[in-house]
């Protein structure tokens, strides 16, 4: 179907009409429409125009106005005036307002449209690390990446996914060869729920105890060394052990994501190992060009506004003095691999504002290298940091990371009893309390990460978080079951537009947002801000609570066609809260 112009769209359009035949010289003048309280739009562009054309900005309001005819009945504009030194107040036809959400409604999509040009979006998402515990900045990865790789796909974009785990490095040294000298430590029973934790916690135990072996004996850590040798060398039975690890880890990485309702494939795990062929090749095309230099042995790109504490400059480390790869050269092979052979026109980096320098310096690199250039650009959509209560980065009280597995098992006992406590009333049974808790409580953990700016620290506060009013999912989530159950209670009457009736002020304002969901997110997708999915959605619940306020939908007092349009402005809400969410990665259950 084609997309729906959305009621601001049109009248946008129709305003910068009238305003060129009033003002040729303006060209394509943009009116700069925008929602307003004292009437549904303001135009607030005619100011400057008559300014740039030394004309008077009232007059030429006024001629807008008189070159708008309004009032016959097809008319989208209803009224139009003049208003302070030259805006323009400009109010909607009821009819034309759930006629374009009737054409919303007629489509799957909601009437959002596909991108005429779509590109490829590589996102690099869901990073976590092999042999290590997932932590709350692993958590913030996965949510805000994933919401944007629904958003681009939903959006029309190709989107490849790419979870660039960290499966390399010197430490894998140690750990094999204590795992060679202790054959048993990973054993632990397979299959069952808790396969993911008996997997992290033999790696836990053995990396914890190949560390003090490592810090306390000597030749141990000479036969460590020896090892990272052996797996950069290629060493069949080396490179078996180090399979294990990464096999280990990916059990409980897929059960994390399992936990948070996340899908995770395995072709789209391209961890750091994954580009150990295109090192060498990388390295000697930066030195050939002269974009990389050698400097004390070690190659390196330098930068004039990088310098370190000493003011020295801080270069860009591609690789070590003593041969070794870092995490630089993996980044920038991995840039190569992501245009050359994914095709990609832009590569997003959900990674932790901290990594913001090693990012600015790698995207640096690659545009010196060509790599990235006007057609294929990069950026890191990097995020603040997780604070506890206390306002200071989420800890134990023992001062450890905090484990995600342990938060999200809280949030969701926490949310389970929320919905326990209205179960009666729903008739709710216990396998539905179950299921629903668990919606509840992931969902609740992913909007609290997605409903601030990214880049901003947030607090990990669970009260919070479940709390039914306010802006939580939890809330959103009630606002769709509620609407659900209206439309099982009609019976007969079904949701049907009804153009010709006139419409309350909470009808007319629900109405007016719910056009503007496509608008909203092919901003979203353009600012990658999933933030403003969120706040669209929090603002949507906020209209209908106040519609309900205002407007019965089912009640003998109403005519059949008042109920019937209800029950269409109220579905379409419903349709657009589950679509929206859904990008969020967030489920709406139907009886809450
Ligand atoms: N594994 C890294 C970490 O835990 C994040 C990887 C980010 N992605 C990348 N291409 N460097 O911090």
């Amino acid at each position: 179907m084609a997309s729906v112009h959305s009621l601001a769209s049109t009248v946008n359009q129709r305003v910068a009409d009238a305003l060129s035949a009033a003002l040729p010289e303006a060209g394509a003048a943009d009116p700069l429409l925008r929602r307003s309280d004292r009437a549904d739009f303001q135009a607030n562009g005619i100011l400057a125009l008559a300014k740039k054309a030394k004309a008077n900005p009232r007059e030429l309001a006024t001629q807008v106005v008189a070159g708008l005819p309004t009032g016959s009945a097809g008319d989208v504009i209803k009224e139009i005036e003049v208003s302070g030194p030259g805006f323009l107040n400009i109010t909607v036809a009821d009819r034309a307002i759930i006629e374009t959400l009737a054409a919303r409604a007629a489509d799957d999509r909601l009437g959002v449209p596909l991108a005429e040009q779509p590109g490829t979006t590589v996102v690099d998402y869901a990073q976590p690390n092999v042999a290590k515990e997932m932590h709350v900045g692993h958590l913030r990865s996965a949510v805000i990446g994933a919401a944007m790789v629904e958003i681009l796909e939903f959006t029309g974009e190709k989107v490849v996914r790419r979870h660039h785990i960290g499966d390399w490095g010197t430490q894998f040294g140690m750990l094999i060869q204590y795992l060679t000298e202790h054959p048993h430590e990973l054993d632990h029973k397979h299959g069952g729920p808790e396969e993911g934790e008996a997997a992290m916690s033999s790696l836990n135990r053995l990396y914890k105890a190949s560390r003090v072996l490592f810090d306390s004996d000597e030749d141990f850590k000479a036969r460590s060394r020896d090892r990272v040798v052996a797996l950069q060398a290629g060493d069949p039975e080396t490179l078996a052990l180090w399979q294990r690890f990464v096999d280990e880890s990916k059990i409980y990485f897929y059960s994390v994501f399992d936990k948070l309702d996340m899908e995770i494939n395995d072709p789209d795990v391209v961890g750091e190992s994954g580009y150990n062929a295109m090192l060498e090749e990388t390295c000697q095309i930066l030195e050939d060009s002269g974009v990389a230099v050698r400097s004390d042995g070690a190659l390196c790109v330098f930068f004039d506004d990088v310098k370190g504490p000493d003011g020295n400059p801080s270069p860009l480390i591609v690789k070590k003095s003593n041969g070794g790869y870092g995490y630089a050269a993996t980044d920038l092979s991995a840039i190569r691999d992501r245009v050359k052979n994914l095709g990609a026109s832009t590569l997003v980096y959900v990674v932790d504002a901290r990594q913001s320098l090693h990012f600015k310096m790698v995207f640096e690199t690659a545009r010196r290298a060509g790599w990235l250039n006007e057609d294929v650009h990069a950026v890191q959509l990097a995020f603040g940091t997780v604070l506890g209560k206390d306002g200071k980065p989420f800890k134990t009280r023992e001062g450890e990371t905090v484990r995600l597995v342990d938060l999200l098992d809280e949030a969701v006992d926490r949310a389970t009893a929320v919905v326990r406590s209205k179960a009666d009333k729903v008739g709710l049974t216990e396998e539905e309390i179950v299921e629903n808790g668990r919606y509840v409580g992931i969902g609740a953990v992913k909007y609290a990460d997605l409903s601030t700016s990214a880049s901003r620290d947030y607090k990990f506060d669970l009260d919070q978080m479940v709390s039914l009013n306010g802006d939580t999912s939890v809330y959103l989530q009630y606002a769709y079951a509620r609407i659900r159950s209206i439309i099982r209670r009609a019976g007969e009457s079904k949701p049907t537009a009804r153009p010709e009736l006139e419409l309350a002020p909470a009808e007319r304002a629900l109405g007016l947002h719910l056009d503007r969901f496509a608008e909203v997110l092919s901003e979203v997708a353009a600012s990658y801000e999933p933030h403003k999915l969120a706040a669209y959605l929090y603002q949507l619940a906020s209209h209908l609570t106040t519609f309900y306020d205002q407007c019965q939908v089912i009640s003998a007092d109403n005519p059949p066609e008042v109920v019937e349009n209800r029950l269409f402005l109220v579905d379409l809400t419903a349709r657009t809260l589950h679509q929206g969410m859904a990008l969020l990665g967030i489920r709406t259950p139907e009886r809450l």
